[in-house]
């Protein structure tokens, strides 16, 4: 078992399906008993608590700048309030604690908040076995540090050669951040049987996720995507790979497990 969190980073353009390939995969962690798995809403539009149907009732960005602008109680420094804000915006459910990022910060400088809040996560991640975070294209919170540098990001795509160009973009922010090209991955989302996949070169995807009806229906009847049939196309393939990720992540220990 490692010692620290595994961390993992969604990325993808915005509908390519982020939330949903997150929260599978948090589910996908918590019935493969990797318990508790830590959520973390990074994209601006947040709505990772949704498909995990729990109600998120702040984010860390509203309690960031509360922390500057609001009277602190006594006896409370700066540092004590924001750790123990940051607490109260954990939210605690089954399996797993989420926390929202809120959007990013304006032209402000929050240096010292940003700092904190690593300092929060960092204390927090000791809690937890993987940490799922749902990101957008620009990785902001990642570029920003906030959050560390995750040990996987996968860059959820359409399947199709429109994906290709996002796919190349993300890398090179990826790159540019410090990330080992090994750590990135490509999710084929969306796939349609009877097509093929786009080829990506000498790259295999680390898992192609059926375009599932069922998971359309979740959506359009607002219920969360995390609890369609565990025998639902893209549940199974998710399922698959939280395996993969979890065999990577613990090396040869996985047997023992
Ligand atoms: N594998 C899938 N099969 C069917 N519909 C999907 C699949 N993945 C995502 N969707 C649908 O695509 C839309 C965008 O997905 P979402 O996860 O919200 O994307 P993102 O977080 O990247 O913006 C949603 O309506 C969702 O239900
Ligand atoms: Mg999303």
């Amino acid at each position: 078992m490692q010692k620290h969190p595994f961390t993992i980073a969604i990325s993808g353009k915005g509908g390519t399906g982020k939330t949903t390939v997150s929260s599978l995969l948090i589910r996908s962690f918590i019935d493969l008993a990797e318990i508790p798995v830590l959520a973390v809403d990074a994209d601006p539009n947040a709505n990772l608590h949704e498909a995990l149907g729990v109600t998120v009732h702040e984010s860390l960005g509203s309690m960031r700048e509360e922390a500057f602008t609001r009277h602190i109680p006594p006896g409370m420094n700066r540092h004590d309030f924001i750790r123990f804000r940051f607490r109260q915006a954990l939210v605690e459910a089954n399996g797993f604690d989420l926390v929202a990022m809120g959007r990013p910060e304006g032209s402000g400088c929050y240096c010292f908040a940003n700092d904190l809040l690593s300092e929060c996560m960092l204390q927090l991640e000791g809690d937890y076995r993987f940490i799922v975070i749902d990101t957008e294209a620009g990785m902001e919170h990642i570029s920003r540090g906030t959050l560390g540098k995750p040990d996987m990001l996968l860059i959820v795509s359409d399947p199709g050669a429109r994906g290709l160009r996002t796919i190349t973009r993300i890398r090179e922010i990826a790159t540019q951040l410090g990330l080992e090209p090994e750590r990135i991955h490509i999710v084929f989302n969306r796939f349609k049987s009877g097509t093929a996949p786009v080829d990506i070169g000498n790259d295999i995807p680390i898992a192609i996720i059926p375009d599932d009806p069922l998971v359309e229906a979740a959506d359009l009847a607002a219920t969360p995507v995390s609890q369609i049939p565990a025998d639902s196309p893209a549940r199974v393939a998710v399922l698959d790979l939280a395996r993969k990720i979890r065999y990577i992540a613990y090396g040869s220990d996985v047997k023992t497990k």
